[in-house]
């Protein structure tokens, strides 16, 4: 039977690092207020001139080389980002490109902090329907030059980060390597504008004004206490669900790895799925929200400290604008 696997991983974080003591030069904030908060301590932010393909392209590189795969061997790239280089056309074709991979189809993903687990559904179901054989995944994320910097920002703009993780998927027969198990994606439409950008958009005439830019419509609008709420309800609903449908408890999981939203977002859900701290991964104090490239990038992680070894069984999940959620269960 067709089945996809990971055949490898890789990740890339820019050098910068950005403390909170850092932002406290730029607006009225606190690193007591936003350790308590959120877990995060520092972030990454990318370097002048390098956006969310490039970052992209490096974790791609890694997750390559971590494959045994050359770029001529990838069949098909989906590329996930809120934080593309360009309003169109997507980050996927910009990677093909710099990859020096002619023809193949590109994909983007508009789904935010579930842009990775919707990717790599939609990976496994080509590859499992007999499309393709190989296909790149790539989350990645350039927050940095969209946040407002100032105390006016300072309710997003101390949540997010940069960097981008990668998967390499590939056709296996199921028996003896591992695989991915099972998905599950969900999305309430009404409540699209709780977690937002709101321009530029088509909506407008123009798309983009200088007032709009003055509003800081142009930097996330979020209600943080509606998202939490619904996020610690959906995290643990989602995970239920690939359990179930698989016949596991949450204690079979070797390595749960949710998105990494809020530290405290992180606990809640541990503690609603009664596991030990040592099952959940959490890496939001190095690197904050990065959004679609949060999982892949925590995988790729674990991957390298072995805490995630070939025949582990491992949970993602996420919660996110949309509002979406989603998990994905798999034997890496
Ligand atoms: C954002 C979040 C940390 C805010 O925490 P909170 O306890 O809900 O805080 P509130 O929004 O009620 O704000 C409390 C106060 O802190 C202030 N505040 C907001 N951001 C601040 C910051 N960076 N530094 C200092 N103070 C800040 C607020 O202005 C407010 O002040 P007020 O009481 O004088 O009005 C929390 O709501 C959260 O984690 N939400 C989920 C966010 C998330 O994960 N988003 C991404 C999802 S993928």
């Amino acid at each position: 039977m067709r089945r996809a696997r990971i055949a490898g991983v890789g990740h890339y974080v820019p050098e910068r690092v950005v403390t909170n003591h850092d932002l406290e030069q730029l607006m009225d904030t606190s690193d007591a207020w936003i350790r308590e908060r959120t877990g995060i301590r520092e972030r990454r932010f990318t370097a002048p001139g390098v956006g969310s393909s490039g970052l992209g392209v490096k974790a791609a590189e890694a997750a390559l080389a971590n494959a045994g795969w050359q770029p001529s061997d990838v069949e098909f790239i989906i590329f996930a980002t809120l934080s593309p280089d360009l309003y169109f056309p997507g980050n996927g074709v910009l990677l093909q490109a710099a990859l020096g991979i002619e023809r193949i189809g590109a994909l983007d993903v508009r789904n935010q902090c579930t842009g990775f687990i919707y990717g790599l559904s939609t990976a496994d179901a080509f590859i499992r329907v007999g499309m393709y054989d190989r296909v790149l995944l790539v989350g990645g994320e350039v927050h940095s030059t969209g946040l407002r910097m100032n105390t006016e920002g300072r309710d997003t703009a101390v949540l997010f980060g940069d960097g981008a993780g990668a998967v390499c998927v590939e056709v296996t027969d199921g028996a003896a390597d591992g695989c991915l198990l099972q998905h599950r994606l969900h999305a309430d439409g009404r409540f699209a504008r709780e977690l937002t950008i709101p321009s530029p958009g088509a909506l407008s005439d123009p798309w983009l004004t200088k007032e709009m830019i003055e509003e800081g419509l142009t930097a996330p609008h979020m209600n943080g206490r509606e998202v939490f709420k619904h996020a610690v309800t959906r995290f643990p609903e989602v995970i239920h669900e690939v359990l179930a449908a698989e016949g596991r408890s949450a204690a079979d999981v070797d390595l749960f790895i949710p998105h990494q939203a809020n530290e405290r977002i992180t606990e809640g859900v541990r503690k609603r799925l009664g596991v030990e701290p040592e099952k959940v991964y959490s890496n939001i104090a190095r690197y904050g929200n990065t959004t679609a490239a949060s999982i892949p990038i925590a995988l790729s992680e674990a991957v390298a400290a072995g805490t995630v070894k070939r025949g582990s069984l491992v949970c993602l999940a996420a919660f996110g604008s949309g509002f979406t959620w989603a998990a994905s269960l798999l034997r890496y």
